[in-house]
């Protein structure tokens, strides 16, 4: 068995949230070099997406395992180290614990993992996202594993046809529900329509009972009981066989849906497809943006990436994603360009409500 472990955080932005600095990525490059070395890890790929820093690694101890855990911590606090060093914006930003205490879920940094038996041919895409949070994937991986408008293999592969099943986490109450479809899915989709409350953390093959994908449910402000970070996502999929094709799986991504995290965490925005070249978001620090890297498993070394973003088929996309960020960013300070009150990481609410308490009057 082979675990495929994608850990995540930010822990400085150059310049600003915009973008990793490169002695970042190599301070990550050769912390990961030294485990795979010393047999830790089977192999991995230092990435990035805007201001976020992605660890993908594979290696042979299971979901959870601490060794593996405490070598992403103690990365991202080496590359806090740098990253303070050169004065970068929100040095350590997502790192919320001052000691690390055995496993990196509650910790601040966002984790995907999922253990598989290698298949004999084994596509697996990485999707990472910046200024946008968990539960953006749902709609994606709605439309991936139950939607045949997006993936036929539903209708016409015999290895689909069963359909799959969705955990589905809530976040605030920290609780789980598992959902089938095709026949659940009006029950599925009132709860996944909800991104901000419940996310989709794994989806599995009913035919087989495989898992097929797993995404990064962890929400910084509610375990830091305050707005801090933004859980920018990570996401892993695999493709083909009993999965949808890797056609299907980034066809989600043809149109650019909104997704909450631009501006102060604060605002909608379009999730814009993009290669890696062009996943430094700028623009009112945005557009969102969402990266996917594919890879080829092959004995748990990472075949690849391939850049699959990275294709004049999404450039209309593209363009339309910058149409849709005029329009909204039209709307300035109101919704639902702006986020509901309770789901802004800024707010000046309460203290204005303070200052101006006395001078509400009742209604006539
Ligand atoms: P090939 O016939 O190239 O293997 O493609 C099959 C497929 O699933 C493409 O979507
Ligand atoms: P990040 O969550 O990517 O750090 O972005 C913060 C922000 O609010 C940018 O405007
Ligand atoms: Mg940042
Ligand atoms: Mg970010």
């Amino acid at each position: 068995m082979i675990t495929l472990s994608a850990i995540k955080a930010d822990v400085g932005g150059f310049v600003g949230h915009s973008a990793m600095h490169p002695d970042l990525e190599a301070t990550a490059q050769e912390e990961l070099e030294r485990a795979r070395q010393q047999g830790l890890l089977v192999d991995f790929h230092v990435t990035h997406c805007g201001d976020d820093l992605f660890l993908i690694m594979t290696h042979e101890h299971g979901e959870n395992f601490e060794a593996v855990h405490r070598l992403a911590w103690d990365t991202f606090v080496k590359c806090t180290e740098v990253a303070k060093k050169l004065k970068l914006y929100g040095a350590g930003q997502d790192l919320l614990t001052d000691a690390f205490s055995g496993n990196i879920r509650g910790a601040g940094p966002g984790s995907a993992e999922m253990e598989i038996e290698e298949r004999p041919s084994e596509p697996v895409i990485v999707f990472m996202g910046d200024k946008t949070s968990a539960g953006s994937f749902n709609l994606p991986l709605y439309k991936m594993f139950a939607d045949p408008f997006t993936t036929p293999g539903l209708v016409i592969a015999e290895s689909l046809h069963q359909g799959f099943s969705f955990e589905v986490q809530d976040v605030v109450e920290h609780k789980k529900i598992t959902l089938n479809a095709p026949e659940e899915i009006y029950d599925l989709l009132i709860f996944l329509g909800a991104p901000s409350r419940y996310a989709v953390k794994r989806v599995f093959s009913r035919a087989t009972g495989e898992i097929g994908a797993c995404s990064s449910t962890d929400r910084l402000s509610l375990i830091a009981g305050r707005y801090v970070g933004k859980d920018d996502p990570v996401c892993l999929v695999r493709s083909q066989g009993n999965f949808p094709a890797v056609g299907e799986v980034l066809e989600p991504f043809s149109v650019p849906f909104i997704v909450e995290g631009w501006m102060r965490g604060s605002h909608h925005g379009p999730w814009m497809p993009v290669g890696l070249k062009d996943a430094h978001p700028t623009r009112f620090d945005g557009p969102p943006r969402v990266v996917a890297l594919g890879f080829q498993l092959a004995n748990g070394k990472l075949v690849g990436p391939r850049d699959m973003f990275d294709d004049p088929s999404y450039d209309h996309t593209r363009q339309k994603a910058n149409e849709i960020a005029d329009y909204l960013r039209w709307h300035g300070p109101f919704e639902p360009h702006r986020l509901p009150l309770d789901e802004m990481e800024y707010t000046t609410m309460p203290v204005i409500a303070k200052k101006l308490a006395k001078r509400w009057e009742p209604l006539d």
